[in-house]
Parts: C-alpha cells; structure tokens; sequence
C-alpha cells in the first residue's frame, strides 16, 4: 500500500516514529510535514534524536489563526493526495494538522486511518476536542489506544473500522527510555533526581487567559524548585501579558528540550505538573505522581489509576496537591504493552487486501 502520513506538531513526531518504522516494513510511506511546528525545538531536532525520516514534502504553512492555519494546510494536502494518489491517508492524533489531513482525503473518498481515535475530553471549547471529533467520523480505520476510547466512540455509534491497538507513545516511550538514561540533562542543568518538579503548560486555555496564566505562574514559583521547558507559545504569552520576568526569576524556565532530554527530565522528577496530553500518559507509564492543570482530561485511566489529579488553573489547588498527591494505586499496562505500532502496520496491510 501507499500511505500518505500527515504529521506537524511537536507530539506527532514522536508518535510517528515507532509507526513510520513498522509501516515501511511493509508499504510505501509518503511523508508530509505541514509545518505547522517549525523551530528547530519543536520540530528537526526531533527528526534527528528519533530517527524519522526526512518528510517528502513539508508545506511550511507555519503558525495562523484556526482557520488560516488549517485552511492553509486542507489546500496543500489536496494537492498533494491528488499528485501522490495514495491509497490511505494516516493522521495522529488531534491538531489542526490532523483534522486538514482527514478532511482533505475524505473529500477526495481516500481512506482514512486516525492514530489516537476515540479520546475525549467532553468540552468542546477545546480546539483539540473538536479536531478529534471531526477526523474520528470521517476515519474508515479507528486505532484506539485504550478501550475507554473504543467506547466513546461505540457512543457515537462509531464502530466498523474500530481497532484496539494501544498507544504508539508507550511505543517509543519503551524504546528510548534506556538511552534517555544516559543524557546528561541533569548534570547540565545541575539537578539530582528526585529533587524538582518538572512543569509543561502550553494549552490555549491557560496560556491565552492573564489570570489563569498568572494563577499557574505563581503556583509554579510558589513551589520553588520547578524546570519548565517553556513552549513557544507560552513564552510569547507570557512576554505579551508582562508575566516574563518574574516567572523567569522564580522558576527555571529553560527552552524546550528533546525527547531523550525530556524524558530524563520527567523519570527523575519528584512531581510532574502539566497541562499536556502526552506527558500526562508519560508520566503514568514512568510512575510519577502528575498534576493535571486543566478542568478535564481524555486519558481519564491516569486518574482513575490515581496516579493523577486534576487540579484547573487555581493557584491554591496546584500548590496543595503538589505538596500533598500521593498516588495509591498500583499502575497497569492500560496504555499497551509497546507494541502498537506493529498492530497499527498491520491493521492497514489487512485493509489494503
Ligand atoms: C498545537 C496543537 C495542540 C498540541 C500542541 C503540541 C492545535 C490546535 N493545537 O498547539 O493540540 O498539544 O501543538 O505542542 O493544533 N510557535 C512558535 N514556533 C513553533 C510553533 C509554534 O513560535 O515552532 C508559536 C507561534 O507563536 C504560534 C503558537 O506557538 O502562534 C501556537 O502554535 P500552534 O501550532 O498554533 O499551536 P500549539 O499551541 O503549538
Ligand atoms: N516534549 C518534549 N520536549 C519538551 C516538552 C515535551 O520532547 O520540551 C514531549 C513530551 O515528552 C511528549 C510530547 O512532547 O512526548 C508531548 O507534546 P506536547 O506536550 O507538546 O503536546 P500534547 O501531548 O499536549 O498534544
């Protein structure tokens, strides 16, 4: 088979590496950045650590509004599903670079195959929850990374195409854990494990709101001992609403770091507080206590596992429970066992027959 895999954002390298690996086994993959992430933090250097190879076309749309961005992207994949003529289009996950590649091939009646189908967060003023809706109902295959998402969209009376594979993160989670170990991160930053607490906030949510990204700032300074590998975005709110300096001077703000570097960074922190739907599942799977600054989560297993609390954006939550969250249950293999990748390969070689 030919498939055209879109990727763009920051999560969706390292989502793509495991699958793109096991894919090419089998198919010709054809690989397409929409630029959407584009610093060499956020995007290259990923390439280089993970191993993904070189996209066959990157379409540089870069950053925009919603429906610039999208809009921008919906345009360029088109053009290239109808040059290319692939028999699938593969999207992961819930960007706006996952919902143009969907909806450009569905269309133009290519099949569609969602990595990461089925999350939910039940609150639609999430950008993400919307692009994962839209790409679940327009998907012919569904690869479900839990069985709560299986569910949801059995919900939805989604359920032809429904595959239960596991989650591609604890895929290259697993794989690079032991060469994580060897990055000197810590010795760089002059950190011993178990003595700061690792924070990532980026969510359109907390960062666009002042008061909310004030309330977390100074939770996170209140705390002392806080890395915050600061997302672009983040940085550029937090310059535009005044808030720089001081977050700069109360907390280790450090720019954000590679995958191996991140996840040393997160195995050996004492807490993690985060609005990140990855390091959410990172932090569960390396068996961290997590604090979730956001109202609601889709992978609801990690509180229900009670290895993670969500706590908003409220200054005097975030500050308590990093003080005083204690997980007390034991952690199972909910997100897989490492090996969704291979199921996800062939899962589309069943659908190419
Ligand atoms: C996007 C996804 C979000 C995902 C996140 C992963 C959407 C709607 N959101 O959010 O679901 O969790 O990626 O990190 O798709 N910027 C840079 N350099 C870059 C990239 C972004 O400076 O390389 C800045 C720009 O000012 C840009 C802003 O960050 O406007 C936001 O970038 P964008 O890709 O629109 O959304 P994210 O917040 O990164
Ligand atoms: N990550 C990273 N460097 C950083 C911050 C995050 O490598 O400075 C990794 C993190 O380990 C996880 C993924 O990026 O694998 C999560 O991406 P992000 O938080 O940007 O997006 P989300 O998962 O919320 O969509």
């Amino acid at each position: 088979m030919k498939i055209l895999t879109v990727v763009g954002a920051r999560p969706q390298f390292i989502k793509c590496a495991p699958v793109s690996r096991a894919l090419r086994k089998q198919h010709e993959e054809v690989l397409v950045h929409t630029g959407q992430h584009y610093d060499r933090e956020m995007s290259d250097l990923f390439f280089e650590e993970l191993g993904i190879p070189h996209p066959d076309y990157n379409l540089g749309i870069g950053s925009g509004t919603h429906g610039h961005q999208t809009g921008a992207m919906l345009a360029g994949i088109e053009d290239l599903i109808t040059h290319e003529h692939p028999d699938c289009v593969l999207v992961y996950g819930d960007t706006n670079s996952t919902l143009a590649g969907a909806l450009a091939a569905a269309k133009l009646h290519v099949p569609v195959a969602h990595v990461e189908a089925g999350l939910r967060s039940f609150d639609r003023r999430m950008p993400e929850e919307i692009n994962r809706v839209l790409t679940d109902h327009v998907s012919d295959l569904l690869l479900c990374p839990t069985e709560t998402a299986v569910e949801n969209l059995r919900s939805e009376g989604i359920t032809g195409g429904v595959h239960l594979t596991g989650d591609v993160m604890v895929d290259a989670l697993l794989e690079h854990t032991r060469v994580a170990q060897a990055s000197s991160v810590l010795a760089d930053l002059g950190l011993s494990a178990g003595t700061y607490r690792l924070a990532t906030v980026h969510r359109a949510e907390n960062t666009d709101d002042p008061k909310k990204l004030a309330a977390i700032m100074r939770a996170l300074g209140d705390l002392g001992d806080v890395v915050l590998p600061c997302h672009p975005r983040t940085e550029k709110m937090l310059k535009k609403f005044g808030l720089y300096e001081e977050a700069d001077r109360r907390i280790r703000l450090i720019k954000p770091v590679g995958y191996l570097e991140m996840l040393a960074l997160e195995a050996s922190a004492q807490t993690i507080l985060t609005d990140s739907g990855g390091v959410q599942k990172e932090a569960y799977v390396l068996g961290v206590p997590c604090i979730t600054m956001r109202e609601t989560t889709e992978w609801i297993e990690t509180v229900q596992d009670s290895w993670n609390i969500l706590v908003g954006s409220d200054h005097d939550a975030i500050v308590r429970a990093a003080r005083e969250f204690v997980p007390e249950k034991e952690r199972s293999d909910v997100f897989g066992k490492g090996d969704a990748a291979v199921k996800i390969a062939r899962v589309l070689g069943e659908m190419g027959k």
